[in-house]
């Protein structure tokens, strides 16, 4: 019989892309596209007798459609169960619960966490208290390791990242956890000396030690509020839409959408991307431009996170 081993490495966690090297990159990617091309029968987990089978605990504390659902069918899909919840008022934190003992409790049950929450304490919290590996499933405006994840891994199966030299990142930088995965994920990823544009008015622009941090890797870094300054030249736009849960009282001016007027300023090879949900800022006529990936993304989110799921839990 199989052993009901428990897993306790905290190295495991993935709350950065920065957690992982690049040859465990590089492995995901190579095990979502087998999974895609061939099923997920070959899962090192897939064949466990009934009773042995690992559990993956989805605890979202903000809403979500994607993430949580491709992530629930990946872990079933490799031969993982589920357990969670998705509104955090049926759940102790609405008695005041703290996270850190929430998690605890969660990790007697679970062999890894998938977690989303908003405040940015989440991070530090889940390093210092919890043992079973935690995938981060968005945390605040920080990161989204796995949207970033599925974002390049799209990429690589349209062009060659060698071939990427110029992405954009357009609409409210600054509450976008998608973008701050997606772009430092890129930034080790493709050829040296690309450059990142940013369009979004000031008051959404990305902060000087952002810059400073992709610089000092070696990008070269553009800040515009105008997306017809860069858009002729660009590999890659991903479009982002206006985070207005984390606006917060501030009233901040709504950009204009991109459709197929700026799609054919583009170049032909050009990728579209956006991470969805789109409330306005990208037109929806545009998804039948072959230039939009967007569909692929949400595709290949259940490829990225089975594989990433397969190798917290085996
Ligand atoms: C993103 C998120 O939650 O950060 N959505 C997603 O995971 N597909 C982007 C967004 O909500 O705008």
């Amino acid at each position: 019989m199989e052993a009901m081993t428990k897993k306790s490495d905290p190295s495991k966690h993935v709350l950065s892309v920065d957690d992982l090297s690049d040859s465990v990159v590089s492995d995901i990617f190579a095990r979502a596209a087998e999974f895609k091309e061939k099923g997920f029968s070959s899962s090192s987990i897939y064949s466990r007798s009934p009773g042995n089978e690992p559990v993956v605990a989805l605890a979202f504390f903000e809403p979500s459609t994607r993430t949580k659902l491709s992530f629930d069918t990946a872990a079933q899909r490799i031969g993982a169960k589920t357990i969670g919840f998705d509104n955090p008022e049926s759940t102790s934190s609405a008695k005041g619960e703290q996270l850190s003992d929430t998690l605890r409790v969660i990790e007697k049950y679970a062999d890894a966490i998938v977690v989303r929450r908003k405040a940015h304490d989440t991070v530090d919290i889940i390093r210092e208290h919890v043992t079973v590996p935690v995938i981060s499933a968005g945390v605040g405006s920080q990161e989204h390791p796995t949207q970033g994840l599925l974002d390049v891994f799209t990429i690589q199966e349209r062009r060659s990242l060698d071939s990427i030299s110029h992405v954009c990142s357009y609409g409210d930088l600054i509450n976008s956890r998608t973008m701050f995965s997606q772009v430092r994920l890129m930034l080790r990823m493709a050829k040296p000396g690309i450059t990142f544009s940013f369009v979004a008015d000031k008051t959404m622009q990305i902060s000087q030690d952002f810059k400073d941090e992709l610089e000092a890797k070696g990008a070269t870094v553009v800040t515009t509020n105008k997306l017809g300054d860069v858009i002729s030249d660009l590999d890659i736009l991903h479009v982002i839409r206006p985070q207005k849960e984390r606006w917060e009282g501030l009233e901040l001016d709504v950009y204009s959408p991109v459709g197929d007027r700026e799609l054919s300023k583009m170049k032909s090879d050009a990728i579209l991307l956006h991470a969805l949900p789109r409330t306005g800022e990208l037109d929806p006529a545009t998804d039948a431009d072959p230039r939009s990936a967007i569909w692929d993304q949400v595709e290949n989110g259940l490829y990225i996170r089975a594989a990433l799921l397969e190798r917290v839990l085996s």
